[in-house]
């Protein structure tokens, strides 16, 4: 639950407002961030990494007013496509302090970060090292890039998030020497500043054992680039993907700690090869606005299937939270508008949508007395869910409110059906 929740007469609050008036005033599906605990994480993050760069991936949850946060808390991001880059770019925060990545950014999207200047273009195939070279060329630019490594390490999160293994679209492998076949072609093009290595082999990762392989060998792969090319790299981003808890009894790993062993493994290779320690970044997403966003529904019907539980309809479903029907992710779901003190029924919380894959929390307990008109509360939303939404059977997608001191705001408006029918012919 975020940092500032707890509850008042009974109903969930969040940054001194309560759930109900925010209910009234914005309706439901509604997603609430947290604006305290969304600055503080990022203010963790800068303290934990101080003397890194902490770039925020965008994909998590981006909005203008996030930017704000971002540029306010100095904090730089990381963009992986055009719109994304339009966002950052649309309040004017710093160019030179955001990263492009993507497996197949288009012409149109690098030749974008050329003219924004961007800080950083992280390459990830060699069509694409060639594609950058000539764009850079044509527009007079030099553009700093690093090179997507392949790690080679197995991460332990779902298939669809795990990204440091061979067998998967990104990055260029480094067992096979792709890595270094990257590295030798950017250097032999004029255009483009080779200053790194990237890394990010996963998301909602628990066990920091993986983070710190993938540092090790990204470090060691930097000491053979200086071996073979008499060039030092002098950065090093090792990405993001700390997971958090989801659920009551989930671990979630101490980021002060990831940062101290990260920092120390990367220092012992460099000076043991007698070199400096290059400048190194981390690019979290999940961390930072996972924690301090929830979503609020209301109750629609509520039916008891026969001795196997209770299926509870609300007013949303994986048009605003995919990550149940996509991943098998877990939630935690309360009663929010009230305190009950009925027997806990085994519940399973389902939206809408026109399938019975549409789940938005698979298993929790809500109070016996659950009835139509009730508000629930789904924990730990305020990462890809909203960035992640979708218009499937025509729902429109909610609005998102900043809360803080007693006073919402929102941030992102909800979706009207005449946004659903815009762009019709
Ligand atoms: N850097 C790169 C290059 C990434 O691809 C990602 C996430 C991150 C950083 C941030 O990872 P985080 O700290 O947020 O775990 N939709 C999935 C997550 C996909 C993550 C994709 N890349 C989900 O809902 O779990």
């Amino acid at each position: 639950w975020p940092r500032t929740s707890g509850r008042v007469d009974g109903a969930l609050t969040i940054g001194d407002v309560d759930v109900r008036e925010l209910v009234r005033e914005h309706g439901t599906p509604l997603y609430v961030l947290d604006e305290h605990d969304v600055r503080s994480r990022m203010r963790d993050y800068a303290t934990a990494f101080a003397g890194s760069e902490v770039h925020y991936a965008g994909k998590a949850f981006l909005c203008k007013e996030v930017v704000r946060w971002l540029r306010d808390e100095g904090l730089g991001l990381d963009v992986a496509s055009g719109g994304e880059l339009a966002v950052a770019l649309s309040v004017g925060f710093p160019p030179e302090r955001i990263t492009l990545h993507g497996n197949n950014k288009s012409v149109a999207e690098l030749t974008r970060a050329l003219e924004a200047g961007i800080g950083h273009i992280v390459v990830d195939s060699y069509e694409e090292i060639a594609r950058l070279g000539f764009l850079a060329d044509r527009h007079g630019k030099r553009p700093k890039v690093m090179v997507r490594v392949t790690t080679g390490v197995e991460a332990h999160t779902h298939e669809f998030i795990a990204t440091a293994h061979d067998d998967q679209k990104f990055g260029l492998s480094l067992s096979s020497g792709a890595a270094a076949e990257a590295v030798r072609r950017i250097l032999a093009l004029p255009s483009l500043e080779l200053v790194g290595l990237h890394s990010h082999i996963g998301s909602q990762i628990v066990d920091t054992a993986g983070f710190e392989v993938a540092a090790r060998r990204l470090a060691t792969l930097l000491v053979q680039i200086k071996a073979e090319h008499d060039v030092l790299l002098p950065e090093l981003d090792l990405g993001g993907g700390y997971g958090i808890a989801y659920i009551e009894g989930d671990e979630a790993p101490d980021i002060k700690q990831i940062a101290d062993s990260l920092r120390e493994i990367v220092a012992k290779v460099c000076t043991d090869a007698g070199l400096p320690v290059p400048r190194l970044t981390v690019e979290p997403g999940r961390t930072i606005v996972g924690p301090g966003g929830i979503t609020l529904y209301e109750v629609g019907t509520v039916k008891d299937v026969e001795g196997l539980r209770t299926y509870v309809s609300v007013d949303g479903g994986m048009s605003d939270n995919l990550r149940t029907a996509l991943y098998g992710a877990d939630y935690t779901a309360v009663l929010a508008s009230r305190e009950s003190s009925a027997e806990p029924m085994l519940s399973r919380v389902v939206g809408k949508h026109c399938e019975s894959g549409d789940i938005v929390v698979r298993d929790c307990f809500l109070p016996a007395d659950l009835a139509p008109g009730d508000l629930i509360a789904v924990a730990a939303t305020g990462a890809y869910c909203r960035s992640m939404a979708h218009n499937y059977n025509y729902l429109p997608k909610p609005a998102v409110v900043a809360v803080a001191d007693g006073e919402a705001r929102v941030i992102v408006r909800g979706e009207t059906e005449d946004d659903l029918l815009r762009g019709q012919l």
